[in-house]
């Protein structure tokens, strides 16, 4: 799927997809260049659209790590089923529903590009607290961002939250990074 396929996906489907072009190179390594490569570990990617984070993942990821994706649009889920790699499951179900595949505290880092700003306060509260439910201790939220809308958001559920900014996407995007504090 190249950006123009995108880009129509994502006028059909404004309010959900929330973007008008995917994620840059350089946005997609800001976003995902802390996590560990040389051990394996348990990742979940909510709204991976039509996979540009989801392949960095699998390019950079240990052989034994386990990616999972949660995506409601159905032709990027059917895109997304196109990725032939062990290691990834695709679950075509919203973000809000990670409860019911992860139990607490079993996931190392949750990476998002779910259009925060789009979706109603409830519904991401609850995407939010679920997060925070299945992160291991140690564990780690990472989100970009167009705007810092949701920068409170983030404050009040996480303990600690730092932010990055690139100038290198279309538009700039913050990239957060969310602990629960327990080191
Ligand atoms: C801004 S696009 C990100 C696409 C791609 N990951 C990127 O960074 O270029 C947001 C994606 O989130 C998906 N999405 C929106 N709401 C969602 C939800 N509640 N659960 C799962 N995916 C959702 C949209 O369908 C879309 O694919």
């Amino acid at each position: 799927m190249n950006n123009w396929t995108f880009f129509r996906e994502a006028i059909k489907n404004f309010r959900s997809t929330g973007a008008i072009a995917r994620a840059s190179p350089a946005l997609v390594q800001r976003l995902i260049g802390s996590i560990p490569a040389s051990t394996p570990l348990r990742i979940v990617e909510l709204g991976p659209g039509e996979g540009c984070i989801t392949r960095a993942l699998l390019d950079r990821l240990h052989p034994k790590s386990e990616l999972a994706v949660f995506e409601i649009n159905p032709a990027f889920v059917g895109r997304l089923r196109t990725i032939r790699d062990p290691r990834l499951v695709v679950n075509p179900v919203g973000a809000d529903r990670l409860a019911e595949h992860f139990a607490p505290g079993s996931v190392d880092f949750i990476v998002s590009s779910l259009p925060l700003s789009m979706i109603e306060q409830p519904v991401k509260e609850e995407i939010i607290r679920q997060s925070q439910r299945i992160l291991r201790p140690r564990g780690r939220f990472l989100q970009y961002q167009y705007a810092l809308q949701d920068y409170g958001l983030l404050k009040d559920n996480f303990t600690d939250v730092s932010v990055s900014f690139t100038l290198k996407n279309l538009p700039p995007a913050f990239v957060y990074s969310c602990s629960l504090g327990m080191l």
